[in-house]
């Protein structure tokens, strides 16, 4: 009985919260008027999140190293609703370029709503042969500087009580061979960001943080990429763009998008949300938490 008082109670309520908490319906006009940050927003899956948010009326500040591309996305933005659209081109291997990058589209909008992280660095298929240099820059464009993006965006999304979505992978969930430095980069974007929404919480911070972890989507990139090696099922990055949105507007912590409806329930480990549910039960927060 005392057993079942001091675990399984708080695990089941643990759990019942977290089912029913996030039931909010997704509507639309949640984006209207908000203003939204997309990196990696000139092709992909950026670019399908830059037009759904367009036809809900946001604004959107857009990224990537094609001035060019971004050009033509962001009239497209504006054909199709947007609020207002601007693009500022750079490479994200300059976090220099990434800090003032969010400080230059927070003026342009007069504020921040939500931060979607998107873009990578290319990456070939292939094993792994002693090429730290690659090791280093994907850790740089992938990972480092969403740490820096999120840094610069804080102070504004604090105000905003405003949103982050993370784009991740199940290369970020599980392992698989011929990804080493793309897959340790999207674990380390769960690590991080994980532990970020936990402090959040415990510091009473109010900015969601989504983790998206993707299957296998048709981008023209990732279906180069990937043909001759992977024949799974490619889903529709239209979609996929949409499932992005709809759970970081309603707050989610995660937001699962494969072809196989079995993944969230496989990759969403409950075994690891109740170690850590318990194990933070023995911390002592007080130092770190004020008033
Ligand atoms: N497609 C998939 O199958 C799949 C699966 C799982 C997860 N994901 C995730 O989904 C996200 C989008 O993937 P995607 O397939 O849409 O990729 P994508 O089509 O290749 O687009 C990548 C974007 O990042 C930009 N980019 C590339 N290098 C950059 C740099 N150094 N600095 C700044 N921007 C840079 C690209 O534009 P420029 O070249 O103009 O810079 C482009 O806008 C990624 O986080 C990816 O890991 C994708
Ligand atoms: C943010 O949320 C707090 C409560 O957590 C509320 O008092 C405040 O008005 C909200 N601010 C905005 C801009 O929505
Ligand atoms: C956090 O902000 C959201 C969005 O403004 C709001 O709906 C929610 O009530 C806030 N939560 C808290 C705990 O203040």
């Amino acid at each position: 009985m005392a057993v079942m008082k001091k675990y399984l109670l708080p695990i089941l309520v643990l759990f019942l919260g977290y089912y029913y908490s996030t039931n909010e319906e997704f509507r639309p006009e949640m984006l209207q008027g908000k203003k939204v940050i997309v990196t990696g927003a000139s092709k992909g899956i950026g670019r399908e999140m830059a037009y759904h948010l367009s036809k809900m009326g946001a604004h959107v500040v857009l990224t990537a190293r094609s001035e060019e591309g971004l050009q033509k996305v962001v009239s497209r933005c504006l054909e199709l609703g947007a609020a207002s659209a601007h693009s500022i081109a750079g490479t994200m291997e300059d976090m220099a370029f990434a800090e003032q990058f969010v400080v230059k589209a927070g003026k342009l909008m007069g504020g921040l709503d939500m931060l979607i992280l998107n873009h990578i660095t290319q990456t070939s298929m292939t094993l792994f042969d002693d090429d730290v240099h690659t090791v280093r820059r994907v850790m740089e464009v992938n990972f480092l500087s969403y740490v820096v993006l999120t840094t610069a965006a804080l102070p504004m999304l604090k105000q905003s009580n405003g949103s982050i979505a993370v784009i991740s992978s199940l290369a970020g969930k599980m392992t698989l061979p011929l990804i080493a430095s793309y897959s340790a980069s999207k674990f380390a974007l769960d690590g991080f960001f994980s532990t970020l929404r936990k402090e959040h919480l415990i510091t009473k911070v109010n900015v969601s943080i989504t983790l998206c972890v993707l299957g296998l989507i048709d981008t023209e990139t990732a279906i180069k990429e990937t043909s001759g090696v992977i024949k799974f099922r490619a889903s529709p990055k239209e979609g996929c763009a949409l499932e992005i949105i709809k759970g970081t507007a309603l707050r989610k912590d995660e937001v699962y998008y494969d072809s196989s409806s079995w993944t969230p329930i496989l990759l969403g480990n409950p075994g690891r949300k109740i170690m850590e549910f318990l194990t933070l039960r023995s911390y002592n927060m007080d130092r770190f938490v004020s008033n």
